[in-house]
């Protein structure tokens, strides 16, 4: 089975991949948080050129994620991809939130199958790079994702992701694994499966459902428990000090990374790991209201010291 790290905006950045590959052995597979292209002629820049500079995946097996709905854009950027010696390019089909989908991308690209399929047509012939989708499956209702799948099965993707969710229900609700498998028996090409893997004993029932898994991409489940890529592969849960050496690297790297503002990075971070520990609400009240590096590094030691962690760390929303 192959292991990923799902792409998360504003969490599993170059700098949380990178500490956690050091912590807990490398996934098989990274991609970043939706990165926006350059306009056609320009490089990337800034924050998206820190996010796919060589220099900082060194030694991971990273594939970028592009979010936009221009082709000569896609084509544009997967070229310069291409340059920094990236062997792939995923297309997020999927992001639900509202700012994205009014502007007919991310989910809702889906809305209009037909600019969907030029769209696609044109990347895979003209992209420097395989590509690679992740999609959810429509907007309102997975009746939505026949003529779509449709599509994707007409297509040479390098791969389809597949959140089995529409658009509406946000990451609430429980996947839905029928469209998935449909998926599975339907495509040409391999197909991935992403949505609340949280602990061994949804990999197990999703094995079994759905025997032909073959690559699964880990979100909230792996924020949650660190550990959850080595333990759906036979290994050992976090251990108390691995967790504090993890959130110290963690930390300390977001610090020359940001100054200041690491203690907002890692409160994004303590809302999926207060879940490794026993009293999930305990954790979240001794680190929401602090603002300051010292203030954080007081409640940190406070969680540390006095909250154990829980028989089984899982995400719970
Ligand atoms: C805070 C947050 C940021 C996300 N950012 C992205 C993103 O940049 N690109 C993307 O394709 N999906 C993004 N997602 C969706 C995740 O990649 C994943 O599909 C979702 O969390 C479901 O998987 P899980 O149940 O394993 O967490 C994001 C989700 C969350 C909660």
């Amino acid at each position: 089975m192959l292991y990923s790290l799902a792409p998360m905006e504003g969490i599993t950045g170059y700098t949380f991949r990178r500490v956690h590959a050091e912590c807990f052995g490398a996934l098989d597979r990274y991609y970043t948080p939706f990165l926006p292209p350059p306009r056609v002629g320009s490089p990337f820049g800034g924050k998206n050129l820190k996010e796919i500079d060589p220099v900082n995946n060194q030694g991971l097996n990273v594939v970028p994620q592009l979010l936009t709905k221009n082709a000569d854009e896609f084509v544009w950027a997967a070229r310069e991809l291409a340059e920094l010696g990236y062997g792939e390019v995923n297309l997020n089909l999927g992001c639900p939130s509202g700012t994205v989908v009014s502007k007919g991308k991310g989910s809702g690209f889906l809305r209009d199958p037909d600019a969907l399929e030029a769209f696609l047509r044109d990347v895979c012939e003209r992209s420097a790079l395989p590509v690679s989708v992740k999609t959810r499956l429509g907007l309102e209702d997975d009746s939505e994702y026949g003529r779509i799948l449709e599509l994707y099965c007409t297509l040479p993707l390098a791969e389809l992701i597949v959140h089995p969710r529409v658009q509406k229900d946000r990451y609430q609700g429980k996947p839905r694994w029928e469209p998935y498998g449909k998926t599975l028996e339907r495509a040409p090409f391999p197909v991935a499966y992403n949505g609340d893997i949280f602990g061994t004993g949804d990999m197990d029932a999703l094995a079994e459902a759905h025997p032909r898994t073959r690559h699964v991409m880990l979100g909230r489940g792996l924020l949650a428990n660190p550990a959850l890529a080595r333990m759906l592969a036979g290994g050992l849960a976090a251990s108390a000090d691995e967790l504090r050496q993890f959130h110290d690297k963690l930390f300390h790297a977001y610090v020359d990374e940001i100054g200041g503002n690491a203690v907002f990075r890692m409160k994004e971070w303590w809302f999926y790991a207060k879940c490794a520990f026993a009293d999930p609400m305990a954790v979240h009240r001794t680190v929401r209201k602090v603002r300051k590096i010292n203030e954080y590094e007081v409640a940190v030691e406070k969680v540390f010291n006095t909250q154990s962690l829980a028989a089984v760390a899982r995400f719970s929303g």
